[in-house]
């Protein structure tokens, strides 16, 4: 088998019961921070997301709006959840759909593979289901309904009730994969992160597992059973394998396969810790199951919460992404959310608190230092970056906090510690600022010795701070164009870039921080604010 090339990441595909809330475009702009920092590591990516759109949450959503689930999520899926990804600045490769015929037949033939090698056998099931959830419950984990569900056992996420399903089906032998599950985590320390969400999967498989329910005979909105077209496939046994029905897995297409080859196995499965166990224990048992390689590593970051609870649309507490949007910018709701909630823990969401970081850290801190640079290049030199003098001990010492900041951030990229890799990188907008307040350049251009008829010199004092100072710019547009990527890019044209560096999107993060890539006589333009000011927060309030 030849060698994976690609750092494939996925996010989950989304149900289309409803229209995206920021706790969806939250794990996607995660996604693409990742995927974003790994193609400028200059290593071929694939990132993939999409949407889950059989099983009988979707389909008793569209029967509530009168209409076929399959017309339902057509106009879901074209009207906001593709729309979304440009609205968060997602650059995905491939968008999946499970009702996609690449993806049902796929789906049907692995399965078809596993009935055949004797995994799975027919019998009955009785138990509790959560239709929000798409999952058979444990009675152990139901909680007791109080107010209008009093005397009702509730699904413990959704908070409510669930529903009593005896069907006669088919069952994936899971319990059998107990034992090798438990060894692979053992062997693979990394490969269920963070650590919280790695002990919570050991400690529920040491329990020993049952065997997996896969069939559902009571409605058809569903992959129907090959050998059995009057049951269809559990949604979530028929969504798990997107991850690998979109890259080619089971066509006979030869480019398909070769595509699965060089893809599979994933890097990471980027999940919300409510669908860990699907990742983390049915999803790797069926690949054990069909002889497939397991994927690096699942990660599980925390929730969006309101008022303390899972923020969602079934609780009425969902906030569409262009609601912060539409106010603050792409840019900001990214950082933001990747900055302000470590990753892999539970969050809250405020409106003050987005905009006091908005201000302080994106309009005062990094926007305003890029727009006073490119100002005091234009002020004295005509806006063309000069030659620099030696640098002196600010300099030296600005260059090392840019060294670290580049290899603190790799290092924090490689655990998953979005935040941390942002707060790597702002060490050198804090740094620059200090720098600038500290050498004071408008004070320099007062030395008669700067100049000479009025004209600046090349290799002068003011000179060498201004260079410093725009390269500290150019690295950090290389390091933050992952994260807010629009900014980046404006300041990659304010500061001439392109024409000397190439675009930015290709520029890699490792060299990022050696100085000396604006070559003297570069043209700096001072363009609009990166992140202008906004006057009234209270403005942001719906
Ligand atoms: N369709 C399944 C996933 C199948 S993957 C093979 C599903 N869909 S979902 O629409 O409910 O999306 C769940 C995911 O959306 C979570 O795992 C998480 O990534 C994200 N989030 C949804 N609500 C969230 C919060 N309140 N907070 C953070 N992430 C949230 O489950």
């Amino acid at each position: 088998m030849p060698e994976p090339t690609s750092f494939y990441l996925t996010t989950p595909i989304y149900y289309v019961n409803d229209a995206p809330h920021i706790g969806h475009a939250y794990t996607t702009v995660a996604g693409d921070m990742v995927t974003r920092w790994h193609r400028q590591r200059q290593e071929p990516v694939w990132f993939l997301t999409g949407t889950d759109e059989h099983g009988q949450k979707v389909l008793r959503t569209a029967e509530a709006n009168g209409v076929s689930p399959q017309a339902w999520a057509d106009r879901l899926v074209e009207d906001s959840w593709k729309p979304v990804l440009g609205t968060i600045d997602a650059a995905n490769d491939d968008f999946i759909r499970t009702t996609e015929e690449r993806h049902t037949t796929r789906v049907q033939r692995f399965w078809q593979g596993l009935h055949d090698r004797g995994e799975v056998y027919e019998g009955g099931y009785e138990g509790p289901y959560c239709v929000g959830c798409e999952e058979y419950k444990v009675p152990g984990e139901l909680v007791d309904g109080t107010g209008e569900f009093e005397g009702q056992k509730l699904c413990p996420i959704h908070g409510r009730p669930v529903e009593m399903l005896t069907e006669q089906n088919y069952f994936f032998r899971m319990s059998a994969y107990t034992d090798r599950l438990l060894e692979h985590y053992e062997a693979n320390p990394t490969f269920v992160q963070p650590e919280s969400a790695r002990n919570e999967v050991i400690a529920f498989v040491r329990q020993g597992l049952q065997d997996l329910s896969i069939s559902r005979s009571t409605f058809d909105w569903g992959i129907p059973i090959p050998w059995n077209p009057q049951h269809v496939l559990y949604v979530w046994i028929d969504a798990l394998l997107n991850y690998a029905t979109a890259i080619g897995y089971g066509s006979d297409d030869p480019e398909d396969k070769a595509r699965f080859e060089r893809t599979w196995p994933a890097d990471v499965h980027l999940v919300g810790k409510d669908i860990l166990r699907f990742h983390a224990v049915i999803w790797p048992a069926m690949l054990m199951a069909a002889g497939l390689d397991l994927p690096k590593q699942v990660f599980a970051h925390g929730w969006l919460l309101v008022g303390g609870e899972k923020m969602s649309k079934s609780k009425l507490t969902g906030i569409a992404p262009s609601q912060i949007i539409d106010h603050f910018g792409s840019d900001a709701f990214r950082y933001y959310f990747l900055r302000a909630i470590p990753f892999g823990q539970d969050g809250s969401f405020s409106w003050e608190d987005l905009s006091a970081r908005y201000n302080a850290e994106l309009a005062n801190g990094f926007g305003n230092l890029a727009s006073r640079v490119a100002a005091m290049v234009g002020k004295y030199f005509d806006g063309l970056l000069p030659e620099a003098g030696e640098p002196g001990p600010a300099e030296l010492a600005l260059a090392d906090v840019a060294a670290r900041a580049v290899a603190d951030a790799e290092a924090a990229i490689d655990r998953l510690a979005l935040h941390e890799a942002i707060g790597a990188v702002w060490t050198l907008v804090e740094a620059t600022n200090g720098y600038l307040t500290e050498q004071a350049p408008w004070q320099v251009a007062k030395d008669p010795s700067e100049s000479q008829d009025g004209v600046y010199r090349s290799g002068g004092r003011l000179a060498t701070i201004l260079v410093t100072s725009a390269e500290a710019l150019r690295a950090l547009a290389v390091l933050l164009h992952p994260v807010t990527p629009r900014a980046a890019q404006a300041l990659w044209d304010s500061l001439g870039a392109e024409v000397p560096l190439g675009q930015l999107a290709a520029q890699p993060v490792a060299s990022a921080a050696t100085l000396g890539g604006l070559p003297a006589g570069t043209r700096i333009t001072k363009g609009a604010s990166l992140f202008p000011r906004l006057e009234d927060p209270a403005d942001a309030t719906p």
